[in-house]
Formats: structure tokens, sequence, C-alpha cells
């Protein structure tokens, strides 16, 4: 271990994000009165560029006229190689009230884009006196975001989240498929007459989870794309919590619930993880750095494991 402590992520809930196209307002009160910890509004892909204007329009007025709650409110700006990402980033930052928490970065390629982002968004924060300073969430969703994944986990202290985006990904990779996310009928392999369908993204989660947790950044799993299917969203979800990940995207209002239940420890969990806590201060009490809890060895790493258990399941009861 390097002797510099691996930072905390932000202390709060971030199991689902519900997104909504910021061309569609009817849709706003709808994802206020949702359970999703975090709503993403979108400037980006599920705008058409002629409802550019109408869309920030929107947004700005529903920072000011929608109770979001205690949700976490972020806005998706468009890509830094379209001609639309400045006037976002102006128009949101002077005309959106304080709700606004978040700004969302879609395409990035290297830590020189949360760069420009973040240069922009301090002079237009200093310039309009906003005392609230915006964060950043990121999408890693082409080749170079995941070649550059760990510049760009430490590119700015606003950064809180970076997300696997499927689709742009698998097309900027050139993997033959057009799923977004899960399971792939293509990958998969055969021992002693059983076909197995392993996990495609693998790789990638794992490289986010571990670039966002050497800077305290929160690793969030993308879109799930058929949202008729929920026991398939469910196992991507549970796969991905396996590899360290805190949450995943709704773009259907009927993912929240799937992910609020994935990504919150459940009961039995978390009174295992108090166990072991309690069985491991018993040990080091004694002097000892393992023990044995039911038939298995536990030590001080385990005591790791279980506090992040409890942690979540502490963010999420204060929610
Ligand atoms: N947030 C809140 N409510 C939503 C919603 C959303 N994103 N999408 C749909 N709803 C509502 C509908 O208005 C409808 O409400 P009603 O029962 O009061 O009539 C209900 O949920 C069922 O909607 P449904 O008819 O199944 O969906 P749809 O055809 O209206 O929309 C999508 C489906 C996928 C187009 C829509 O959910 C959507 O735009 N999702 C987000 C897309 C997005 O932002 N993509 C960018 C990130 S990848
Ligand atoms: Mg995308």
């Amino acid at each position: 271990m390097s002797f510099r402590p691996q930072p905390s992520p932000p202390a709060r809930p971030n199991r689902s994000q519900l997104f909504g196209p910021g061309s569609r307002s009817e849709l706003f009160e709808k994802m206020a009165a949702s359970a999703a910890d975090v709503i993403n509004l979108d400037l980006e892909d599920s705008v058409a560029p002629d409802d550019k204007d109408k869309a920030r329009a929107n947004i700005i007025a529903a920072t000011h006229e929608v109770d979001w709650g205690d949700k976490y409110f972020s806005v998706r700006i468009n890509g830094l190689d379209t001609p639309h990402w400045y006037r976002d980033v102006v128009d949101l930052l002077e005309n959106a009230s304080d709700r606004l928490d978040q700004i969302m970065i879609p395409m990035v390629g290297c830590g020189e884009d949360i760069y420009a982002v973040d240069a922009l968004v301090t002079a237009v924060e200093r310039a309009k006196g906003r005392t609230k300073p915006i964060s950043f969430e990121v999408i890693i969703e082409t080749a170079a975001g995941l070649a550059h994944v760990e510049e760009i986990a430490a590119a700015s202290p606003r950064l809180q989240a970076m997300s696997l985006g499927y689709a742009d990904f698998a097309a900027s990779m050139g993997m033959a498929t057009t799923g977004i996310g899960g399971t792939q009928a293509n990958y998969y392999m055969i021992h002693e007459g059983q076909t197995d369908y392993p996990d495609p993204w693998h790789y990638a989660v794992s490289a986010i989870v571990a670039a966002c947790r050497t800077h305290g950044v929160l690793p969030v799993d993308g879109p799930f794309g058929d949202f008729s299917d929920e026991d398939a969203y469910i196992a991507h979800a549970r796969r991905v919590a396996t590899l360290g990940m805190v949450g995943k995207w709704a773009i259907h209002p009927k993912q929240v619930k799937l992910a609020n239940e994935v990504f919150s420890p459940s009961e039995e969990a978390v009174a295992e993880a108090r166990e072991i806590l309690a069985a491991m201060e018993e040990a080091k009490a004694k002097g000892l750095g393992a023990t044995t809890w039911k038939g298995k060895l536990i030590d001080i790493a385990s005591m790791k494991q279980a506090e992040v258990i409890v942690r979540q399941a502490e963010l999420i009861a204060g929610r």
C-alpha cells in the first residue's frame, strides 16, 4: 500500500440516476416524484439539435420552478466535440438557480477535457458571484476515455462521479454489438457442451472502479437499454455492484426501483458486516489481527470490507 491513504468518495447515496430529455419538460414533475437518488436532465443525445435552445430554457426554468426535494440534480451537457457545449455551460451557470448541483460531461477523452470545462465553469461562477460550486460527473464512453481513465479521475476536485456509457463505448471500441450493456449473444464460451456467457464489459468496469477508488470518485454503471427486461437489468447491476460500483442509470422510470434495491445492502448483509466488525474489535482487544468467524478467516481487511457495507447503509438511511 502506498503511504497515501485512499480518499473517500462523496458521502451521498448514488444508487440510481434517472435520465430524462431536457426537451420533454412534461416528464420533470414525474422525475422529481421518483425515488431516484440523482436526476440527470439531458441536453445531449436525447435532444435533437434543433431543440437544444428550448431544452436549455426548460432545464433552467426547472431549477427555479420544480421541487426536486433532496435529489442530487445534474445536467448532461453536450460533448466537447460539438458546437453546443460552451453555450450549455454558460447559459446554465448564468441562469440556473442554486438547485443545480452538478454538470455531467459526456465523451471525455483526457484530463484536459475536464480542465477546459472547469476553467469555463470557474469563470462564470466568479462573474455571477455563484457561491455554491458546481460539481462534475463524467462519462467514460470512448476508447480514449478508457485509455486515460486514471488521469480523468484525477483531473478536478469538482469531479464526484464517473459512469460507463455502454453504447458510445461499444461503438468507439469497434465492438461487434448493438446491445446497450448486458451479456452479448456472440460473447460466449463452450465447455463440455455447455454454453457460458461471460461479461464483455468486465475490464472497463474494473478499470473505472480502480481509477475512481484511487481518486475518491463514485463509480457508476451506465444505461441498460432493454428496459422491458428487468431480470437482465438486475443481473447486470448485481455484477457491477460486486465489482465495486455504487449505482446505475435508469433510462426508464421502471429501472429506478431495481437500481435502488440492488445498490442498497440487504439487512442480512448489514447485520453480517456489523458482526464482523464486533468480532474484529474483540480480536483486536486480545492483540490479534485475525480471528475465526463462522468457520472463516477474518482480518483487518475484512473490517474494511464490512465498513464499506455499513457506511453505505448509513448513507441510505440518512436520505
Ligand atoms: N422519467 C420519468 N417518467 C418517465 C420517463 C422518465 N425518463 N420516461 C417515461 N416516463 C413516464 C411516462 O410519461 C409515462 O407516464 P404516465 O404513466 O403518467 O403516462 C410512464 O413513465 C411510462 O412511460 P412509457 O410509455 O413506458 O415510456 P415512453 O414511451 O414515454 O418513454 C423513453 C420511453 C425511453 C423514450 C423515455 O423513458 C426516455 O426518454 N428516457 C430517458 C432517455 C434519456 O434521457 N436518454 C439519455 C441517457 S441514455
Ligand atoms: Mg453517449
